[in-house]
């Protein structure tokens, strides 16, 4: 018997809806496999924590979910509370503290899914993007000075270390050495940015002499995000930056048909502390509260926990399952549909249980 220990973080808005229909899914995975179950201790943390208590979570918050095996969690972030305090207070510290360097985002169109790019059938895009999660653009060094003057300025620091770098290059060269295609497309911003980024292509050169089975290409990302909507199809394993990554993998979640669906993984590679699963997408405040919310994000990140807990048969069958109820048109407005959050929910926990 596997039991698994799940730390559960619904966070805000959506976050909440959607991570009741993974856990419903979860559930019934268990009930199917018979040897493996997921023990969930749900934590309230978030913005609502936030306004009561003046953090986003108790100060003893990341030892306890340093016991857990793996994090699931929802979004983090709503108007009540500015970003920079709830992200760099919730998200980013599980992030940085449990070192999930790898940030995993698949992007594929699936079947029943209709792409807003012409001519695109279910399986010609199929990339995945590897997004380093630990440092780069995403910093807490800097400062404001000259404050409520016409000099106010405002600086912040980048901060790429080769350490950093390496470890994220490595696993992505590592994933296209075991793909079919065997490609990697890395992008930074040379031309424009002097310091880091001539050092993260240096860093990828010298990385790819030890991977000479490897294809490889280096764009600026600027040329990339229009790649990404004009030739997806030639991407197999794609590496950035921390903030590059981040908007590459929603334009990634637009041409699969929404970011609704767009799953990621946060992972520690090392199994040294707890990995965490959550969608690409946020807390959608503009939709919260409704029961509308495409909860599909969630439950394919379930899908990378069973892979990441090496069930790599169940985690297909998810992905089927997901695949059959789009082309059953159960679907939440953002594809189009009329079905509410529950109902997709509920829809491939029934499939799940029927294909047994
Ligand atoms: P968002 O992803 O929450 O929403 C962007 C757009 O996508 C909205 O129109 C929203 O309705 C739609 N959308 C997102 N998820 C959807 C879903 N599952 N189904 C249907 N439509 C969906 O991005 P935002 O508006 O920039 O951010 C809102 C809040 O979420 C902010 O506080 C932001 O910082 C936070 N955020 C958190 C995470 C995270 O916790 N990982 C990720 C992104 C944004
Ligand atoms: C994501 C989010 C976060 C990020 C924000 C909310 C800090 O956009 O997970 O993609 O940029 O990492
Ligand atoms: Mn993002």
């Amino acid at each position: 018997m596997k039991k698994i220990e799940l730390a559960v973080i619904p966070g805000d808005g959506i976050g909440t809806e959607v991570v009741q229909e993974g856990l419903k899914v979860l559930d019934v995975i268990a009930e199917l496999h018979g040897g493996l179950t997921f023990e969930t201790t749900e934590f309230p943390w978030g913005c609502e924590y936030y306004l009561q208590h003046g953090k986003m979570m108790p100060d003893n918050g990341l030892d306890t979910l340093k016991n857990f095996d793996q994090i699931f969690l929802g979004a983090v972030g709503f108007p009540s509370v500015p970003d920079h305090i709830s992200l760099w207070g919730l998200l980013i510290p599980i992030r940085r503290t449990f070192q999930q360097y790898v940030n995993l985002r698949p992007v594929k169109l699936l079947r029943g899914m209709d792409s807003p790019l012409k001519g695109y059938q279910a399986g010609a895009i199929d990339f995945i993007v590897v997004r380093e999660n630990s440092e780069g653009e995403y910093s807490s060094i800097g400062g404001r000075i000259h404050h409520d003057t016409p000099h106010e300025t405002a600086i912040q620091v980048n901060y790429f270390s080769r350490y950093g770098i390496d470890r994220t290059i490595r696993y992505a060269f590592e994933l296209a050495k075991n793909s079919p295609r065997k490609k990697l497309t890395s992008a930074t911003k040379s031309n424009g940015i002097t310091f880091t980024m001539p050092f993260w292509d240096e860093e990828f050169k010298r990385i790819q002499a030890d991977y000479p089975e490897v294809e490889t290409e280096i764009f600026h990302i600027d040329a990339l995000a229009a790649y990404f909507v004009t030739r997806p199809e030639s991407f197999d394993v794609v590496v950035a930056s921390n903030l590059f990554a981040d908007i590459l993998t929603d334009i990634g979640g637009a041409i699969m048909g929404s970011i609704g669906i767009a799953p990621a993984a946060n992972i520690n590679p090392e199994g040294k502390y707890p990995s965490m699963f959550e969608p690409v997408h946020g807390s959608a405040p503009d939709i919260a509260g409704k029961g509308i919310a495409n909860p599909i994000g969630q439950i394919w990140t379930a899908k990378m926990m069973l892979d990441h807990l090496g069930e790599h048969d169940l985690g297909e069958k998810l992905l089927t399952v997901i695949e059959e109820t789009l082309l059953e048109g159960i679907k939440t407005p953002d594809l189009g549909g009329k079905a509410t959050t529950t109902e997709v929910g509920d829809a491939i926990c029934d499939k799940l249980r029927r294909l047994g």
